[in-house]
């Protein structure tokens, strides 16, 4: 890698470090926005599915007579029918298979069991409520520990092999170095805690349309797809189309969050029902569609201990975990990681050992434990030793503050390998504590504390200082069903020149149609208003893995850097030739070449753009673009140190926040504004999870949390008021020093809500309350306590 060139731009141009206003936003603001709904095809039909209403069931029969004999109906589809094309079960991402449309057994409440096509949504919708199935009733498995029970009925029978429930098995770290330090250790500190089901909600939910032409075998795909290059070849794969025939367009997206990186059965179903019809076929989810079966977060069992010296020192840790994975195991992890990247449970603490061991079990609700507004499972992750270590500070009697300042990460022993093999690439994380203390004012807050008990009243402080893993690759260690996690970027710099900007990610609002830009526009000195940026689009992007867990900036922003330094290097020489200098001769700075020496002898990147089509030197071939391809050596590890203040009532268990005062540090900000965005939508989604958002399941395996009258997404009015702070150490491996910051907030912030409510309570040795802390929760807390 080249040396990091000058990247400071004035305003006008306003590349790295601008807040930028979002390049996006007049499009989408003005209702000019290009979201799949907006879409019709002419002929176009619509798809409405079928879902089981029970969890377990064996299938008898279906019949379809009333739903065909509607009017406007054009055909009615059954898992029957699939298999007569070899398409009733799919391969999922995650190497198992999905049924597409259920044959045998229903496996979960609202599972596809068959589809209409209509000339109309309504009457496909009407007409899917008139199949009737018939259904021999099984027992539903709705936990983990019931599914791994010996007597638990087989929810995968139809799986060569498969005599029970367990998923998976996998592990982490030394352990007997982790049961030597546990046998000397002076105190050891447990927690047991479950992360619950959450569903990513995004405000648009998933739906595909689907054109192929049964002539050319040209299948056009516009879906809303977090990671199109990706779908389109597991599409090839799934359909038998060739590649080059498909062609996925990812439009305008409301939302991700790791809900749209799963293949859904309609996805498959609208696909084959256009391609057998000759005629577009579009399908949207309802919002109870999307929250009962699409890809939902967490649902993580999890036990954690720590084993202390006298001093209050960590020596080692034991983490084991137990996953509800639903009924098939469809999420998207690296192939070589079963449980995600967890194993940055170590978080941001000097570990000497540590062993972590998960298990994968189905039951009976819908797949999922998508990497939602986090790393694959990190959230998960530093939940539990961000609870964990709060635990260990009261057992030992010291401020959990001082407790995490005595066991970090010291800034010089970055890079630092992780007894769970992570290497953190750089950080400072006393700076970053101490930052936040000083903010919201820690010392003088546990005294106001202590006399705030004396009265009665309950104040709580929570502290949650997390460190991610985020940016998949590098490609020798990261893939997803064999694809290696690369990513890429296209330039094309026209004759006047303006630009065009390809990407291999794809934006669902997180703002890269400005950030992207910004990275050229510091790199080449375009203004950014002059550059274009696509994405989305598989026959016109260069192949890249997507977006999510907070891979954009890392690799495909990466990607961006380095073809826009080929482009600089080409237009130097082309500079050189104008000017002309020797092209060692030549600084770029800001969009300007000049000699060296003699600054008033310079051409602009304007300039250049023009001759590169018009005034080419002897020897270089005409025009000014490329693209790169980024294989990042390592993640980046973004981190935060994030201290919340409650108020509990102790009467009532409702807790109120009072301050909510965030630190992050993502290396470089592009554009500071987007950045803080992202960290005010991450702050809100770990404050829904900590207080009012889950999703349940009755015994018999009914999905509660439906709807958003049950499954609550909060509001400004109830959401606190966050305080940002930022600091800044670069990531030494990334071209411009970012690292992702996506999803961070959700990362660290349920743990610092949690760790307040039970601070405020831990004199009287409340130690744990699951999430979401609900008042009556709270309020057994102290009960139990008394
Ligand atoms: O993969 P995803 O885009 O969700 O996450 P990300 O790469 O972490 O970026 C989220 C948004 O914040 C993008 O628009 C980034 O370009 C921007 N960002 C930034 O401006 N500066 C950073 N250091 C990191 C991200």
């Amino acid at each position: 890698m080249t040396a990091t060139p000058d990247l400071s731009t004035p305003p006008e141009i306003g590349g790295i470090g601008h807040s930028v206003l979002r390049q996006e936003d007049d499009r989408l603001i003005e209702g000019q926005g290009d979201f799949l709904d907006d879409l019709v095809l002419p002929g176009m039909l619509h798809m409405a599915i079928h879902r089981s209403p029970v969890a377990h069931a064996r299938i008898r029969g279906i019949d379809t007579d009333a739903a065909s004999a509607v009017e406007g109906v054009v055909a009615v589809v059954t898992g029957e029918l699939m298999a007569a094309h070899n398409l009733a079960w799919m391969p999922t991402l995650s190497g198992d298979t999905q049924a597409v449309l259920a044959t045998d057994k229903v496996r979960y409440q609202g599972q596809e069991v068959a589809a209409v096509l209509a000339t109309d949504p309504y009457i496909a919708a009407d007409a899917a409520g008139l199949i009737e199935v018939d259904y021999e009733m099984l027992p539903a498995v709705t936990g983990p520990q019931q599914s791994l029970s010996a007597d638990a009925p087989v929810i995968r029978d139809e799986k060569e092999g498969q005599t029970d429930n367990l998923v998976y098995t996998w592990s982490s770290g030394d352990q007997a170095a982790t049961d030597a330090a546990f046998a000397g250790a002076a105190k050891v500190v447990s927690l047991e805690t479950f992360y619950p089901r959450s569903h990513p909600a995004p405000l648009e939910t998933c739906g595909i349309v689907a054109d192929v032409n049964s002539v050319t075998g040209q299948a056009t795909v516009y879906l809303t797809s977090q990671a199109p290059h990706a779908h389109r070849t597991l599409f090839a794969l799934v359909a038998g189309l060739p590649e080059q025939k498909i062609r996925i367009i990812s439009p305008d997206i409301g939302g991700g969050f790791g809900n749209k990186v799963p293949i859904y059965p309609g996805y498959v179903v609208a696909t084959a029902a256009s391609l057998l019809l000759g005629t577009p076929v579009k399908w949207i989810e309802s919002r109870s569609d999307n929250l009962i079966s699409t890809g939902f977060g967490r649902d993580y069992h999890m036990r954690g201990e720590l084993a202390l010296d006298s001093d209050g020192r960590i020596l080692a840790l034991r983490a084991d975990v137990l996953s509800d994975q639903g009924a098939f195991y469809s999420d998207a992890q690296p192939s070589n990681f079963r449980a995600g990247l967890f194993h940055v449970v170590t978080g941001s603490y000097d570990f000497p050992a540590a062993h972590v061991t998960c298990k994968g079990a189905f039951t009976n609700k819908a797949p999922g434990g998508v990497a939602y507004r986090c790393s694959f499972r990190i959230t998960e992750a530093s939940y539990l030793i961000e609870r964990l270590v709060q635990n260990a500070a009261y057992e030992i009697g010291m401020d959990p503050a001082e407790f995490r300042l005595l066991n970090f990460i010291r800034e010089d022993q970055f890079p630092y390998t992780t007894p769970t093999g992570f290497t953190y690439d750089s950080g400072d994380y006393h700076t970053a504590m101490r930052k936040a203390m000083d903010e919201v004012g820690y010392q003088e807050l546990r005294a106001t504390q202590a006399t705030a008990r004396e009265e009665g009243r309950l104040i709580g402080i929570g502290i949650a200082h997390f460190t991610e893993a985020v940016g998949a690759g590098p490609s020798r260690t990261y893939d997803i069903a064999g694809l290696k996690m690369f990513d890429s970027a296209e330039l094309r710099v026209h004759p006047t020149g303006k630009a065009i900007l390809k990407l291999g990610v794809k934006t669902q609002g997180q703002g890269h149609e400005t950030t992207f830009a910004q990275i050229v526009a510091s790199e080449l000195g375009i203004p950014v208003t002059d550059i274009k940026v696509v994405h989305g689009d598989t026959d016109n992007t260069p192949y890249g893995l997507g977006t999510y867990a907070s891979r954009s900036t890392p690799t495909s922003g990466a990607a961006t850097s380095m073809v826009s330094r080929k482009l600089a290097d080409k237009a130097r020489k082309i500079a050189a030739h104008l000017l002309e200098a020797a092209e060692a001769d030549i600084d770029l700075a800001a969009g300007v070449f000049s000699v060296r020496g003699t600054p008033d002898r310079s051409v602009t990147i304007q300039d250049v753009a023009f001759a590169a089509y018009t005034n080419m030197p002897e020897g270089l071939e005409h025009g000014l673009e490329g693209s790169s391809y980024y294989d990042p050596p390592n993640l980046t590890f973004p981190y935060g140190s994030y201290i919340v203040v409650v108020e509990v009532d102790a009467e009532t268990g409702v807790w109120k926040v009072d301050r909510m005062v965030a630190l992050d540090d993502c290396g470089v900000r592009i554009n500071p504004m987007i950045v803080e965005g992202q960290i005010h939508g991450g702050l809100t989604e770990g404050f829904a999870k900590s207080s009012m958002q889950w999703i349940t399941f009755d015994d018999d395996g009914n999905c509660i949390g439906s709807n958003f009258m049950d499954y609550l997404v909060p509001t400004a009015w109830e959401t606190p008021r966050f305080e940002l702070l930022e600091t800044c150490v670069p990531s030494p491996h990334h071209p411009i020093g970012a690292k992702g910051v996506g999803e961070s907030a959700t990362v660290g912030s349920p743990a610092a809500y949690v760790n307040a409510v039970i601070d405020a309570l831990a004199h009287l040795g409340v130690r744990n309350i699951d999430m979401p802390v609900l008042p009556d929760r709270v309020w057994d807390a102290i009960e139990s306590a008394l």
